[in-house]
């Protein structure tokens, strides 16, 4: 039996190559909307988003991240409200915020796997450069960089293949309790 929410689990690769192709603001939304609806940290919602498609913009951002190898055509930037954060009682080192960047990253990639636009997200970037280009509001801290653009036919070679690993490789069954 093919699922296909496991096919585009299975089938989504980051995407490096983009074509000068707009990307249509509804297909932004639309990934946009999709993030809203993952798992978040006492359900608190606490990630802020800054899309542009501006070209300029987009030059300015790609100049301060060096890990965006990709020429995107729109970017999300995933932020963490940290005024909010503290206020629900999230610490500066709580893992929460953070890992709710992660669900939101995981599900915009593949939201816009699904909506057929390629996707690459970047975290090496000078996140003080950033909350400038962006004009960030106080207190959203920029984590992650959802680049995204319709995906060029061919595509550097991925980032540190190795062998793929199967879930075993990964895994370990806890021994079973003491009775
Ligand atoms: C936390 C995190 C940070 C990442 N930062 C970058 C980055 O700065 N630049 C980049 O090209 N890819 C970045 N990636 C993408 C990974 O390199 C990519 O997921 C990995 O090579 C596996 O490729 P795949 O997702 O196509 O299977 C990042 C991924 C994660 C989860």
């Amino acid at each position: 039996m093919t699922d296909p929410v496991l096919d585009a689990i299975r089938r989504r690769r980051v995407v490096r190559s983009m074509t000068d192709e707009p990307v249509d603001r509804s297909l932004i939304e639309s990934v946009l909307d999709a993030a809203r609806w993952a798992p978040t940290a006492g359900n608190r919602h606490l990630q802020r988003y800054l899309a542009t498609d501006d070209p300029d913009t987009l030059r300015i951002l790609r100049a301060v991240s060096p890990g965006m190898i990709q020429r995107p055509r729109a970017a999300i930037t995933i932020c963490v409200d940290r005024r909010l954060a503290q206020e629900y009682g999230f610490g500066p080192a709580a893992p929460g915020p953070l890992i709710d960047v992660g669900t939101a990253a995981a599900t915009m990639l593949l939201a816009a796997h699904a909506l057929g636009i390629g996707a690459g997200p970047v975290t090496s970037f000078s996140r003080a450069a950033a909350a400038v280009v962006l004009d960030l509001p106080d207190g959203w801290s920029a984590e992650m960089i959802v680049c995204l653009g319709h995906p060029a036919a061919v595509q550097p070679a991925p980032i540190g293949a190795r062998r793929k690993l199967s879930w075993r490789d990964l895994t370990r069954w806890a021994p079973a309790a003491a009775r």
